[in-house]
């Protein structure tokens, strides 16, 4: 239902603010959602308000806040009607353990629910509940009831909670929702596709306290997985040390030098449709790192180094190779160059980009090469680049894969 949305038109989106103390959260929710560009209409039950005042809401979306089902600010009377009707999709958050049994039970005796009912747009929800209640069988009953009618059960997380004690039943974060949300709107080029990514530095080893490493943050790397999750693939990341949060969703494996790198990825690779090979992986390794930390000698140090496997010429170079793709960091000559790199390893997808201007970095410019030809991304934030990229795979993965 979220592929079809207009796309000339800004998402909306009806969050439904139900009585827990994570309502607050919702404000902060309601900021980033448009912050970054959607409609926003709030709904909260009677509940809800003893918690928020719908002023911060109204005050935060830029629109009046609806508690009530008899609304006369709705001309026809009819709020859960012109107030679901486009709407792109329903976000209820917190979600209380009653107003999930209402949901699973079909109720429709105050607004909120009534929309609910009436909806044609995804709906999600997000518990919040002490762990008792969340643990409570009826409860998980409820649950069970709504995910088989295709709802969305967005969390709970564990951890402490307001009533002091500690388990599962804490709303997801404002910034996890959002990124669900996003997640929801993007197109579902990739279903069911398993995608392999790996992603940032490695770090070879020299003595117990340093290493060889580069300045690669893993963004662009983690921006990929995000992407790939969010077009409907189920998604691992295998991760040279960076100080980044795996995407929402995404089975990350953490890995230091190159050659663990490529153990993760070859036991991973079975599993494998999509390779996209981001990391920036040492070309070498010392031969003999020491144990306990180098001592300094007042004499020059010299250090022999091996080379490195190639983990995406490995993948590459496989018998049945899944559909593979590269990077190219180029500091001169950048598709003369990434070419080269395409061809000599077989890859039907190469994203080159100027390595300077790109490591590090929160946005960045590529060129995609492929057989077809190149094709330029303009500068923009590595999530757009990184969407974008998803899209152009996922056409050429098909393209590939006709009988
Ligand atoms: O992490 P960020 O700060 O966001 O920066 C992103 C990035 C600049 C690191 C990224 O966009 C990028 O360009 N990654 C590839 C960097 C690189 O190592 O390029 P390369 O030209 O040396 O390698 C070519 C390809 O072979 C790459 O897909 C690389 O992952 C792979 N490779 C290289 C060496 C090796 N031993 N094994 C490999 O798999």
């Amino acid at each position: 239902m979220a592929e079809a949305a207009n796309p000339s038109r800004p998402q909306r989106v009806l969050l439904g603010v139900t009585g827990g103390v994570a309502a607050y959260k919702c404000a902060e929710l309601t900021r980033l959602l448009v912050k970054n560009g959607y409609d926003v209409q709030v709904v909260m039950t009677e509940a809800a308000t003893r918690f928020v005042a719908p002023a911060t809401f109204q005050a935060l979306s830029g629109r009046p806040v609806f508690t009530d089902l008899w609304d006369s600010r709705v001309d026809n009377h009819m709020a859960h009607i012109d107030l679901g009707r486009g709407a792109d999709l329903i976000l209820v958050a917190p979600a209380s353990a009653d107003f999930l049994f209402k949901l699973a039970h079909g109720a429709a005796d105050d607004l909120l629910s009534t929309l609910c009912t009436a909806r044609d747009c995804p709906l999600l929800v997000a518990p919040a509940m002490n762990r008792q209640m969340w643990d409570n069988p009826p409860n998980q009953r409820n649950v069970n009831l709504l995910r088989q009618d295709g709802i969305a059960i967005l969390g709970p997380d564990a951890g402490e909670q307001a009533c002091g004690e500690t388990g599962f039943g804490r709303m997801l974060e404002p910034e996890v929702l959002f990124e669900l949300i996003e997640a929801t709107f993007q197109p579902k080029v990739l279903r069911g596709v398993r995608v392999l990514v790996t992603a940032g530095p490695t770090f070879e080893r020299i003595d117990a306290v340093r290493g060889i490493t580069n300045p690669s943050s893993g963004k662009m790397g983690y921006a990929l997985a995000k992407a790939a999750m969010e077009a409907g693939a189920s998604v691992t990341l295998v991760s040279g040390p960076t100080a980044l949060a795996a995407p929402f969703g995404v089975k990350r494996i953490d890995v230091e030098g190159a050659r663990q790198m490529l153990a993760a990825v070859t036991s991973e690779v079975s599993k494998t449709d999509v390779f996209i090979s981001v990391a920036a992986v040492a070309d070498y390794h010392p031969v003999s790192p020491s144990e306990q930390k180098l001592k300094k000698t007042g004499s020059n140090l010299v250090l022999e180094f091996a080379q490195n496997p190639d983990i995406l010429a490995t993948v590459a170079g496989l018998a049945e190779p899944p559909f593979c793709v590269g990077f190219a960091a180029e500091s001169e000559n950048l598709l003369e160059y990434a070419e080269q790199k395409r061809r000599r390893k077989k890859l039907p997808l190469l994203v080159a980009n100027q390595v300077q201007d790109a490591i590090g970095a929160d946005d960045n410019e590529v060129h995609l090469l492929d057989d077809h030809g190149q094709h330029l991304l303009p500068r923009a934030p590595k999530q757009a680049i990184a969407r974008a990229i998803i899209s152009h795979t996922a056409k050429l993965y098909r393209e590939y894969h006709k009988p």
